[in-house]
């Protein structure tokens, strides 16, 4: 046990399993003795106060902000109303100034089975100013309403920057607890990375829709503060052939835009964005992959253009995890990671983080890339130029939490605990981050597994350069 503080009544302990990564690959990983005792979470009732509806005719409710262009200099404000389109602009302005600015929008709706969305609109604020603070307003006449938000610094190598970690949320108390923690934390995070798996909608009968539109009044009083980078997940997929719904990411697209064309991507489902020290991929489990693909393509001609030496973290983001020891979902990230390992060894990504598994698990620095099907070199062996793996699934949606293990816990597994929490991950400068993942312990976030981070692409610079002398 460590330190232990309170902020606003929750307190944070402090308990070390700090380094155990970085004692090498030879140490035995470890499953947590924590044990939950609700796997089950229920959803939130449609009358609880997160889902209420903003007062006012035509109120704009569900906002949430995005990245809006590859630098950071660009924001895209999303909101619905939810009678008539109203207005489709957004007035900003710098908090230090009276001078007010309108971007404007576009609005798009959608119908899904028997279901009709609000007027859905999107609106890209560009060239603002790094390292600002915005306020911005949406709606019209008498029913205003007004947010801000904090733009990142100029890019660049030693800035540092705080990014959350959330996935699989749902809308259930569990998830309430899982955003409230990360609300909490005395380390701010400033922007979300989101790995999938959304509003589960699709658990309904009929993927009841309105259940979109309560996760997204549910999100806003983050999401519309600071930005949330989306991942897609299996549960935004959406498709429902004996329904009539055949276009996968229906509602995904509408109701969330990205800014993928900044990034030469053909695809919402697969971008990237520089933001502060990071480099930030996005890539879909969901989609086609393979070689000669779209995202194939993309991808490859993606890795090569990182200056590491101006943005030297470099994150993956994608739903469904290359390496699980879990039995649900089991191998189902395998021929994702066939593909894309290679890569990430090569280009000396610094970590992937996925979603899906409905747990937490860290993995040890190792790859797989030696085995060719005939060679027969099938075990993961440590790797000093590839990733750490961070499935972090557990934001806590009404499926419940993943508690059975594959036995034993295989070696290149370093953590791994079936409980719900959030990631921060902390970039100190060029060369550190540190890493922390929560767990929510009944109104309590606990610090339960933590690693300080080396930058891959600098400890390579730095271990050439001593090789050379
Ligand atoms: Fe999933």
């Amino acid at each position: 046990m460590g330190i232990q503080f309170s902020v606003g009544g929750y307190a944070y302990l402090h308990v070390g399993f700090i380094f155990l990564g970085v004692l090498g690959f030879c140490e035995a990983g470890l499953t947590s003795s924590y044990v939950r005792n609700n796997g089950l979470s229920q959803d939130m009732p449609l009358d609880s106060d997160v889902f209420k509806e903003p007062p006012g005719y035509n109120a704009p409710q569900q906002g949430h902000i995005t990245q809006g262009d590859h630098e950071g200099k660009g924001v895209i404000v999303s909101w619905i109303t939810p009678d008539e389109p109203g207005s489709n602009s957004v007035l900003y302005w710098p908090a230090n100034s009276r001078i007010k600015k309108t971007a404007h929008g576009v609005v798009v709706k959608y119908t899904y089975y028997n279901y009709t969305s609000g007027y859905i609109h999107h609106c890209t604020i560009k060239n603002l100013d790094y390292d600002t603070k915005y306020y911005y307003e949406l709606g019209a006449g008498n029913v205003t309403r007004q947010f801000w938000f904090l733009t990142p610094p100029q890019p660049g190598p030693d800035v540092p920057y705080t990014f959350g970690l959330i996935g699989d949320l749902g809308q259930t108390y569990d998830s309430n607890r899982t955003l409230t923690h990360y609300e909490l934390n005395p380390v701010k995070g400033q922007t979300l990375l989101f790995v999938g798996d959304l509003s589960y909608a699709d658990s309904y009968p009929l993927h009841d829709n309105t259940r979109w539109d309560t996760w997204g009044r549910f999100i806003e009083r983050s999401a519309a503060y600071q930005p949330w980078i989306w991942t897609a997940g299996n549960h935004e997929i959406d498709f429902v052939p004996e329904i009539g719904e055949t276009k996968p990411f229906k509602p995904y697209k509408h109701r969330f835009f990205i800014p993928y064309k900044a990034s030469q991507s053909t695809s919402p489902l697969w971008y990237s964005i520089k933001r502060a020290s990071a480099y930030i991929i996005v890539i879909s489990s969901y989609s086609a992959y393979g070689k000669y693909t779209p995202q194939n393509k993309w991808i490859e001609n993606e890795l090569p253009k990182v200056n590491r030496t101006e943005t030297p973290w470099l994150i993956v983001l994608m739903h469904c995890p290359m390496y699980s020891s879990y039995v649900h979902h089991y191998m189902e990230g395998e021929t994702m990671r066939v593909m894309y390992e290679p890569w990430f060894v090569q280009y000396k990504v610094d970590v992937v983080f996925a979603g899906h598994v409905h747990a937490y698990e860290r993995s040890e620095r190792i790859s797989n890339i030696r085995y060719n099907v005939v060679n027969g070199f099938c075990t993961p062996i440590t790797d000093d130029s590839a990733p750490v793996y961070i499935t972090i699934g557990d934001g806590g949606n009404q499926e419940g939490l993943v508690k059975e293990m594959t036995q034993p816990q295989p070696e290149y597994s370093a953590y791994r605990e079936a409980s719900y929490g959030h990631g921060i991950f902390d970039i100190k400068n060029s060369t550190h981050a540190y890493f922390g993942w929560h767990r929510n312990q009944d109104g309590f976030a606990v610090e339960a597994d933590s690693l300080w981070f080396v930058n891959r692409y600098w400890k390579s610079i730095e271990e050439t350069s001593v090789a050379v002398k």
